[in-house]
């Protein structure tokens, strides 16, 4: 399967591309508005792998290359510019298996992070009211700590929460995460349910900074 990190070469987008270019054969394509920056964090990771012994191809291309060439696609960049990359997009992912959003809307003051989401609801409702008709989104990825991940010493213990109204997609995303060592997806419903997914994060930061030694907190559900 080809998967593209749209705004793969920042913090959330690193972290999975290093952990599916370690754990899987996935093919890896890494987007960004500038191929030329694309290429060189690509690069960076083919770099990182090698270091530990791990032979793998990552390639970089502007964010409309890798979704056209993608089965699925993630939409790695912050929650403010979901939007507009679906758009720059939107004419290259019709036959996109699932396109994942792993972006929480937030803002913090100085009691904290607090959980803002989109007047729709939540980001992933806004990615599917953007996305053109057809493409199966899923909310994914949300309550993982980027650090944690893409420190390939680190032996994950983790559930990743996989919302959605499209039975397939759903299926195909849980796999993909699955398929991470130590990464264990579980379901929480459809779409509608993606806020209460999404407003963990602003919870699990908070925690982090407020305990010691709880710098990339994560969940796991027993
Ligand atoms: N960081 C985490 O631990 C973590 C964990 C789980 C979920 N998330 C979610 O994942 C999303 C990305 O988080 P992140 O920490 O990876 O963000 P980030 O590192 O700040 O940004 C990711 C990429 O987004 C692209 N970008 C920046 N401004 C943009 C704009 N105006 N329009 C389009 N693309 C833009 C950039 O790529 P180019 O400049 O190369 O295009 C950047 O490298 C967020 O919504 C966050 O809530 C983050």
């Amino acid at each position: 399967m080809r998967i593209a990190l749209l705004g793969g070469t920042g913090d959330i987008g690193q972290a999975l591309a290093l952990r599916w270019a370690q754990d899987t054969d996935h093919e890896i394509l890494i987007g960004s508005r500038d191929a030329g920056r694309a290429r060189q964090k690509a690069d960076e990771y083919v770099t990182e792998l090698d270091s530990r012994g791990v032979d793998r191809e990552v390639k970089g291309f502007a964010n409309e290359m890798a979704a056209d060439r993608a089965d699925v696609v993630v939409l790695a960049v912050p929650a403010y510019h979901v939007r507009d990359t679906v758009e720059a997009v939107a004419d290259r992912i019709g036959d996109a298996d699932a396109l994942v959003s792993p972006a929480v809307g937030m803002d913090r003051d100085e009691s904290g992070f607090h959980y803002k989401p989109p007047g729709v609801g939540s980001v992933t409702e806004l990615v599917a009211e953007t996305a053109p008709e057809g493409v199966p989104v899923v909310g994914a990825f949300h309550n993982l700590s980027a650090d944690r991940l893409a420190n390939l010493d680190v032996e994950l213990d983790l559930d990743t929460l996989v919302v959605g109204d499209d039975e397939d997609a759903v299926e195909t995303v849980g796999t993909l995460a699955d398929q991470i060592e130590g990464l264990r997806a579980l379901s929480a419903g459809p779409a509608a349910n993606a806020a209460e997914v999404e407003s963990l994060t602003p919870l699990l930061i908070n925690i982090a900074m407020e305990n010691e030694g709880m710098h990339d907190v994560g969940v796991t559900f027993e």
